[in-house]
């Protein structure tokens, strides 16, 4: 499975990327608002530097717009930002309709807002590289968001889809395990869930008397 980590944070991204487990980013509108970028410039400059930090990786970069024919204006901006983007494109009509003319103009897009298998299934047609359902926020509203990722892995198993199902809005380091259980091919998580995976107490504890015991022989 790969990580991707899931902010516009440069710190953040650099942290993830020097723990060398780090297969690429994404972002959204709402994360690079977060970071405090602002206006079409800065956003380009901002997914360049991203590019240049996290060398090989595929860095998802979103568009606004809604209607076919500006998402695939928007999109071809992005993609020339960098060899690296990945178009990101919400599951509606026109993105459907703009996916599926990526893919046949060479350019590799990741489906956002994605809470549906059926939603899934329009992806892979579209031929989405990479497909986002967003488990925690399904998690929110009572339903069960890694039993979609599930659902997801074994439709595309059945009907030989080759899109990528990319577990997001994560927001446990438990959310990562079970979706590397469920068949996900990607997680992108926030930083602290991935740091959390480092955690257990009974390291903690062996360390400690390792290295106490070590002393008695220097
Ligand atoms: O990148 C999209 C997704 O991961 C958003 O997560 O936490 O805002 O639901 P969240």
């Amino acid at each position: 499975m790969k990580f991707f980590i899931d902010t516009a944070d440069l710190e953040q991204i650099k942290e993830a990327n020097d723990l060398g487990i780090l297969n690429g980013v994404t972002t959204n509108p709402s994360l690079m608002a977060k970071v405090g970028i602002k206006g079409e410039a800065a956003v380009m400059n901002h997914y360049k530097t991203i590019c240049e930090l996290v060398k090989d990786g595929d860095i998802s970069a979103e568009v606004v717009s809604t209607d076919f024919k500006e998402i695939v204006e928007e999109g071809k901006k992005l993609a020339a930002i960098h060899p690296q983007i990945i178009v990101k494109v919400p599951m509606i009509k026109d993105g459907v309709k703009a996916m599926h003319w990526f893919t046949a103009n060479g350019i590799k897009t990741n489906c956002t807002l994605v809470f549906s298998a059926g939603q899934a299934i329009l992806a892979a047609k579209a031929g989405a590289k990479y497909v986002s359902p967003f488990i925690g926020r399904i998690d929110d509203s009572n339903w069960d968001g890694v039993e979609l990722i599930a659902q997801i892995a074994n439709i595309y198993a059945i009907q030989g889809y080759e899109t990528e199902i990319l577990a997001a809005s994560i927001r446990s380091s438990l959310h990562i395990v079970k979706c590397a259980e469920a068949g996900a091919d990607v997680v992108t998580s926030p930083l602290e869930p991935i740091l959390g995976l480092l955690k257990h107490p009974l390291t903690d504890i062996g360390l400690a008397k390792f290295l106490a015991d070590a002393k008695s022989f220097k």
